[in-house]
């Protein structure tokens, strides 16, 4: 389908599945070149947005795999709230590990910004990031995204994990937001 309805807006195919799975692949690939079993990363993947990115991304590690999942928010309908919720109950022990976060999409960075640090506090030895998608244009933080399935323009986006307003994550494709 070229076009749906998701809520109240009309959204339009902008990234089909095939180019999706092309970009899950290849941060997948670059992933693997810089872990190995021997020393593996604790994943989190932050929820909700990342569920369907990080479970296609998992399956395709070639090291063993410790994997966790933890809750953030900061948008609300279509907004950066700019205030960023972590589940600070169901945070994962990052002490001594490297870390690899999985993210569905980075925007203004609010999220990541607030995040990051936690993890260095908390005695993380390393931290690297991988986000299927980048919003360069809308980034107000200097944040550097270790693995990037590819950038956008700073259109507003649903499918794949991603929603609008709780909607529209089970969609295969990515679309965006059509303009009146
Ligand atoms: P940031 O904090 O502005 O970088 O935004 C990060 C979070 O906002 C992402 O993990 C998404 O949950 C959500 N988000 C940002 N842009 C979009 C979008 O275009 N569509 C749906 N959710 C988005």
């Amino acid at each position: 389908m070229d076009s749906i309805v998701v809520r109240d807006k009309t959204f339009e195919i902008f990234i089909s599945a095939d180019q999706i799975a092309d970009a899950v692949a290849d941060v997948a690939k670059r992933v693997n070149q810089d872990y190995q079993s021997e020393n593996p990363p604790l994943v989190i993947v932050l929820l909700n947005g990342a569920f369907i990115f990080a479970s296609d991304l998992c399956r395709c590690f070639t090291f063993e795999c410790d994997l966790q999942l933890l809750r953030v928010s900061s948008y609300k309908g279509m907004q950066s709230t700019g205030k960023v919720w972590v589940d600070e109950a169901a945070e994962p022990d990052v002490h001594g590990r490297d870390v690899l976060i999985v993210e569905d999409i980075v925007d203004t960075g609010n999220t990541l910004a607030a995040y990051l640090p936690r993890l260095m506090d908390q005695g993380a030895k390393s931290v690297k990031v991988a986000s299927l998608l980048l919003k360069p244009d809308a980034l107000k933080h200097s944040l550097s995204i270790d693995y990037v399935g590819m950038e956008i323009p700073s259109d507003f986006v649903v499918g794949y994990g991603l929603d609008y307003d709780g909607k529209g994550r089970n969609l295969p494709h990515i679309y965006k937001l059509k303009e009146d």
